[in-house]
Formats: C-alpha cells, sequence, structure tokens
C-alpha cells in the first residue's frame, strides 16, 4: 500500500498489521504514556509544576481585592506610567494582575517569606514567565490562580508575557524585586 495512491483492496483494515506497523504503534504509546506519568512525576519530585488552587471570579472583584493591597503596602512608585512597587508582609496574599499590555502593580518579596500569589488577566490569556527562573503560568481571563511562593534568592527578576496576547505582546513585562 502507498500512502499516495488509494489502496488496491477497497477494506484495507481488514488486512494483519504489519510487524513494523505493530512495532512503531508501541514504541509511540510507550512513549505516549512515559511522557504522560513524567507529569505527576516532575510535580513532586521537579520544581516546575507548581501545586495551584484557581477560582472563578470577575475582574471587578479581583481589581477590588489587588486595589486593596496596593492601598496598604506601596512603598513608591516606578516607571513613566508610575506603577505602584508593593511590599506585602509576610504570608500575606499579593496581587498580580495582567491586561494588555502591563502587569500591575510591581510586587516586592523578602527571601525565605511565603506569599500567596495570585494572578489574573482582565482581558484575555496572558502568560506569567519568570526570568532567570524556570516558572511558566498561564494567566486566564476570568480565574483567580493562587500559588504559594516563597522567593529563595534575592535579586532582580524579569516578569515576561510568554502567551501571544496582541501588537503589544513584546512590549508586555515588568519585574520583580526579591530583598
Ligand atoms: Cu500578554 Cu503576551
Amino acid at each position: 500500500m502507498s500512502a499516495i495512491q488509494p489502496p488496491p483492496e477497497r477494506v484495507w483494515w481488514r488486512q494483519p498489521l504489519d510487524r513494523m506497523e505493530v512495532t512503531w504503534i508501541l514504541v509511540a504509546l510507550v512513549w505516549c504514556l512515559v511522557m504522560f506519568f513524567m507529569m505527576p512525576y516532575w510535580h513532586l519530585v521537579g520544581k516546575q509544576n507548581l501545586a495551584n488552587e484557581a477560582y472563578r471570579t470577575t475582574p471587578e472583584a479581583y481589581l477590588k481585592k489587588a486595589q486593596e493591597v496596593v492601598d496598604k503596602f506601596t512603598v513608591r512608585t516606578e516607571t513613566d506610567m508610575k506603577i505602584p512597587v508593593v511590599h506585602p508582609p509576610e504570608g500575606s496574599d499579593v496581587y498580580l494582575t495582567a491586561r494588555l499590555w502591563t502587569w500591575w502593580p510591581i510586587l516586592e518579596l523578602e527571601t525565605g517569606k511565603s506569599y500567596r500569589l495570585h494572578l489574573m488577566s482582565l482581558d484575555w490569556l496572558h502568560g506569567f514567565s519568570l526570568q532567570p527562573e524556570n516558572i511558566n503560568i498561564e494567566v486566564h481571563p476570568g480565574y483567580d490562580h493562587v500559588l504559594t511562593v516563597t522567593p529563595t534568592r534575592p535579586g532582580v527578576y524579569s516578569i515576561v508575557c510568554n502567551e501571544y496576547c496582541g501588537i503589544n505582546h513584546h512590549t508586555m513585562s515588568s519585574r520583580l524585586y526579591v530583598k
């Protein structure tokens, strides 16, 4: 049988499988299963697949909570856009909002302290990619995505959007301070 011409016998699916074909199907199947079980394995052993919670919410409700945290814990503003830099106390809920094409506010966290980081998009899909760490999270509209984070190294990290979100996708970046 060739892939270009139609099969000479119309009822080709009754013909026995060639050994080569079975072998390749098994190779592909086993590899799919290996990759599938790597996901829970990496969740437990690796550091990339973070455990998260997600709650349905609305942009208004989310923004209200984000605004409360900004009002309480802003320590300064940065860039021409006067983006607030929020330095929240240990253990608190911190909100990072994605929208076309900015991240709001800027967070300033402390090494060795844990925070509940909330992520949400106000319009459509964005991606939270923390550089140079290998952390990648999809940021969805309509869902408050919560992660418990404990920064381990001080520094200035970059946040870049890694889901294509329109004409200014490439400018959608921000920073994260860890003291
Ligand atoms: Cu936001 Cu790409």
